[in-house]
């Protein structure tokens, strides 16, 4: 066993009442360094296999199902995944395509899969109001219209998402467009080009998972524990997504060299960016470009995120340095061109157009004082305008604002213009305590007074909770309608 600090060490011998006594006794902090010892290839999640239908559609098939997956437990660990017995395949498609994506649930309990970061009509969304029984297929079609990005694809049934997520149903959808496939940039998929899946799971006596939404203290990547990948190339392009439950990472490299931070949650950015961190909440994922030579072996790394304060941040694992996935360079490297110095222009959204400035206060487990409620509608937004919203958060915890349907840009943080990492398309964005972070998104091409979308925490189990709310886009003039609560999915508690 390669672990770790005293209370993970515990952790195999005990229950975890005992082990959570034990941690908060010791308080202390997780520190993998050094202590992981890499001893697992990194799996790949496969590309998923598609078909073009008569109508010229991208087909893919995506089956939610139990499985066992080997995590170093000593057993097998009851898992779910996409397809296969843990996690999913990586779908991808490119603008202008048409997808449809049969998605059977092989669950004994309702399930859903939201499109994360993807910009699509409200009803083929995936959240809370597109749940599919066990048994039935659900098949949302949409066709793609957004820059080449790296989002993802993962359950979102009302009040079970954390569950559903750590037991391992998540998976990558890569989108490609014309400009980005001329860039010269890593994109040969597996090889330099290398999706990385971070989640941190904790596990019980028995080898299980423990789903209740919290932090872990494993980190694995793609499903892989302790795992290292065999590097061929002088650079590569590491495709990160924070896919966790409720830990925010500050990814650098063992030995303090920086990388090249080329895209964010919804695309490209405008120019490449050197730096030697780059934090993520849950949700976020970054593109990042690390360069080496011969013979090294260097460690991805998680270093402490100072999330919050001392008290909440022992508790996040806002402390924690963790190891996550060593890279190692064979002899001979291929050559990979240097990094582009223009990536994708973002054309600026401006706030002198907006329509609208709503706040959006978040404490508690509450958005401006509410808990979620499927049959309220909290915002309506009139199609093809530009809003500002301006996020606040208001307690000790940390929290992450995912809006589902737009990417938006970041206006400012604390009234201060955004870092490089905050400057490009996003779509979840980190809260500091009591700043303001303020977005301005195009509400685009979509409306259904009657199918909302959602925009929520995106640490789990606050999501779960209650920290979530919902807007429509309605056409000019038009009101919101009633969105269904029940009948037309099953409710479960
Ligand atoms: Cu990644 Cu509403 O979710
Ligand atoms: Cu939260």
């Amino acid at each position: 066993m390669a672990l770790i600090a005293a209370g993970a060490v515990l952790a195999l011998c005990c229950g975890g009442g005992a082990v959570a006594a034990v941690v908060a006794w010791t308080g202390a902090d997780l520190d993998t360094t050094g202590k992981v010892d890499f001893r697992n290839a990194l799996a790949v999640p496969p590309l998923a296999e598609s078909r073009v239908d008569g109508e010229g559609r991208r087909v893919f098939d995506l089956r939610a199902q139990e499985g066992r997956t080997d995590l170093g437990q000593g057993r097998p660990t009851r898992t779910w995944g996409f397809n296969g017995d843990h996690l999913g395949p990586t779908l991808r498609a490119k603008r202008g395509e048409r997808v449809l994506v049969n998605v059977v649930n092989g669950l004994a309990e309702p399930t859903s899969v939201h499109w994360h970061g993807m910009h699509l009509p409200a009803r083929m969304d995936g959240g809370p109001h597109q749940e599919v029984r066990p048994g039935a297929t659900w098949s949302p079609t949409w066709t793609v219209d957004q820059p080449a990005a790296t989002l993802w694809y993962h359950p979102h049934p009302h009040g079970q998402t954390a569950r559903h997520v750590q037991r391992g149903l998540a998976g990558m959808f890569i989108l490609d467009d014309e400009p980005t496939r001329k860039l010269a940039l890593p994109h040969d998929y597996g090889t330099d080009d290398i999706p990385v899946i971070v989640q941190d799971r904790s596990f019980d006596g028995d080898g299980q998972i423990e789903d209740g939404g919290g932090t872990g203290d494993t980190v694995l990547v793609n499903g892989t524990v302790a795992p290292y990948l065999d590097v061929r190339t002088e650079r590569v392009r590491l495709r990160l997504l924070n896919a966790s439950a409720a830990r925010t990472y500050s990814f650098g490299l063992s030995d303090g060299r920086r990388f090249t931070l080329i895209g964010t949650d919804g695309g490209l950015l405008p120019a490449p960016h050197d730096m030697s961190r780059i934090r993520l909440s849950p949700g976020e994922r970054a593109e990042i470009i690390v360069a080496f030579r011969p013979d090294e072996r260097v460690t991805l790394r998680s270093y402490p995120a100072d999330l919050d304060n001392p008290v909440t941040d022992r508790f996040g694992g806002g402390r924690d340095t963790l190891d996550v996935l060593q890279l190692r360079t064979e002899s001979n490297l291929a050559p990979s061109p240097a990094v582009p110095a223009a990536l994708a222009p973002i054309e600026r959204l401006d706030p002198g157009e907006a329509v609208k400035t709503r706040e959006f206060t978040l404490s508690g487990r509450q958005i401006n004082g509410k808990k979620m409620d499927m049959s309220r509608i909290d915002a309506v937004v009139t199609k093809d305008t530009t809003e500002v919203w301006e996020i606040t958060k208001e307690d000790g915890t940390a929290h992450s604002f995912h809006v589902h349907d737009v990417q938006f840009q970041v206006l400012s943080v604390g009234g201060a213009p955004p870092p490089a990492e905050l400057s490009g398309w996003k779509d979840t964005v980190l809260l500091a305590p009591n700043e303001t972070v303020k977005i301005i998104a195009r509400f685009a091409d979509y409306a259904d007074p009657d199918v909302p979308y959602m925009y929520h925490c995106h640490v789990l189990k606050h999501e779960d909770a209650g920290m979530m709310g919902q807007f429509v886009v309605v056409e000019p003039g038009q009101k919101a309608g009633r969105p269904a609560t029940h009948g037309d999915h099953e409710s479960h508690g």
